[in-house]
């Protein structure tokens, strides 16, 4: 498998930052103290929200199950 860089200033693939993500950080600004990516010109900041939005960190996937579904109850009844 070949490595993807996210961020090139630092060298972080995107493996480091999934791993990190796991280790609980779920925001970029805590994947920047973890490894310093996005500190330098920023330009990965956006790669690196990408990653924590598909699913990389277990505690937002939690706060995606607990929308309500107003509309299928509103038919059931
Ligand atoms: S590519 Fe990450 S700070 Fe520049």
């Amino acid at each position: 498998m070949n490595r993807v860089y996210v961020c090139s200033c630092f060298g972080v693939t995107e493996q480091q930052v999934k791993k990190h993500a796991e280790d609980g950080a779920c925001t970029p600004r805590q994947i920047a103290s973890a490894c310093k990516a996005g500190t330098d010109c920023g330009s990965c900041v956006r790669r690196i929200q990408a990653i924590l939005g598909r699913g990389a960190c277990p505690r937002r996937e939690l706060a995606d199950q607990g929308q309500p579904i107003l509309t299928d109850l509103a038919d059931a009844a």
